[in-house]
């Protein structure tokens, strides 16, 4: 592992310490990013990706890292922003040997970066990974479920958006288009109709599509394309980033969009531009801290527990609605606000 310069980079924020790794032995080639560590040790997942580029891979890492310091900031939770990304193909890439000497390299950060799943890493591998490295998170019995607190925590964000548009924070008989039936999109459904509400769905795999339909026959599907044009009183991007272009914005019919995607919006001015068009945008990284929420109470001096995970995730519905009071008040968009408070509680 070696420490590299990326002030020229793009995506470079002040970020504390970048590292290359390269063991061809091992056919592992990665970046780790801690991007700041001011309220205590870095977490972040682990993306195994087939970038096509070193250039990507270190602009993803550097974007996502500094993301993860505003989500726990934002959150409150005594942890900076990290990111790990390997370059590969996770399907034919991914092995014990690289794996094992990956965890290795985490070692060698004595504790500095706390990492777990993402993009292209399931349970098994990270379960390699903490047989290896005492640095993992998100690999136990009770915690192993991100995705039911990353939904839980949408829709406490959208409760309070809903409160903000229609004076009733309920979704009953409300309906909500979600893009992206995965883990965290059909958790969100079956929350939605739990509550009495209505959900309306897309996804671009037949697959994903089935399992929801099974689960939740409720569900009514359309195309892809039309999902973020629906009369409804929620868009919700549960799927890919940079979801929210200023074209899809200009289609949105419904008065909010919150949603569990990282990175929804395609550039920094669509949060502006949702503003002006009277659209009530939740910032995703409130939105979908619950995940990190419920992992990270695995590194508490008390150890896990799921009545403070339930709390901290509960509370996202406060922190949305001081956003929605203080965006009134200060007659700025909601983005501008949640990064204004996340960089006071990271002391940017
Ligand atoms: P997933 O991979 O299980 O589900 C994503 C779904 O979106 C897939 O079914 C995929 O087919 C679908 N999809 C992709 N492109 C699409 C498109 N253009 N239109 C419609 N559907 C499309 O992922 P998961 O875990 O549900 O995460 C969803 C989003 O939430 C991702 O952006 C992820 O980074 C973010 N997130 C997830 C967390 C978690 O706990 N799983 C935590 C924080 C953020």
């Amino acid at each position: 592992m070696k420490q590299i310069n990326v002030q020229k980079e793009k995506e470079f924020d002040g970020h504390k310490a970048v590292f290359r790794i390269e063991n061809s032995k091992a056919g592992l080639r990665a970046f780790i990013a801690i991007h700041n560590d001011n309220r205590g040790p870095a977490v972040g997942g682990t993306r195994f990706f087939p970038y096509h580029s070193e250039k990507e891979a270190l602009a993803d890492v550097l974007r996502l890292s500094r993301g993860m310091t505003y989500k726990a900031a934002l959150a409150d939770l005594p942890h900076g922003g990290g990111k790990a990304v390997i370059i590969g193909n996770p399907k034919t890439d991914k092995n014990k040997e690289l794996l094992s000497a990956y965890a290795e390299e985490i070692n060698e950060l004595s504790g500095q970066f706390f990492t777990g799943e993402d993009v292209g890493m399931m349970v098994d591998d990270v379960k390699l990974l903490k047989s290896k490295t005492n640095f993992i998170i998100g690999a136990t019995p009770e915690s192993d479920n991100p995705s039911y607190w990353t939904a839980l925590g949408v829709f406490q964000a959208m409760q309070a958006a809903l409160e903000e548009k229609f004076s009733a924070s309920s979704t009953h008989g409300k309906t909500i288009a979600i893009r992206g039936l995965g883990k965290v999109g059909r958790e969100l459904a079956r929350l939605i109709l739990s509550a009495g509400g209505n959900v309306i769905a897309a996804d671009i795999d037949p697959d994903a599509i089935s399992i929801a339909s099974k689960e939740l026959p409720a569900i009514k599907i359309v195309p892809t394309e039309v999902i973020h044009m629906q009369d409804v009183a929620v868009y919700s991007p549960c799927a890919m980033s940079k979801d929210l272009t200023s074209e899809r914005i200009d289609e949105i019919k419904s008065p909010i969009v919150c949603g569990a995607a990282n990175s929804q919006l395609a550039t920094r001015a669509d949060g502006e531009r949702m503003h002006q068009k009277g659209i009530l945008y939740i910032p995703d990284y409130l939105a979908n801290a619950g995940g990190i929420i419920n992992v990270v109470d695995e590194l508490h001096p008390d150890g896990y527990s799921i009545e403070r995970v339930k709390r901290g995730v509960e509370h996202i519905k406060k922190t949305a609605q001081k956003i929605i009071r203080l965006s009134k008040k200060e007659k700025k968009y909601p983005s501008l606000i949640a990064d204004a408070l996340a960089k006071k509680n990271f002391k940017a």
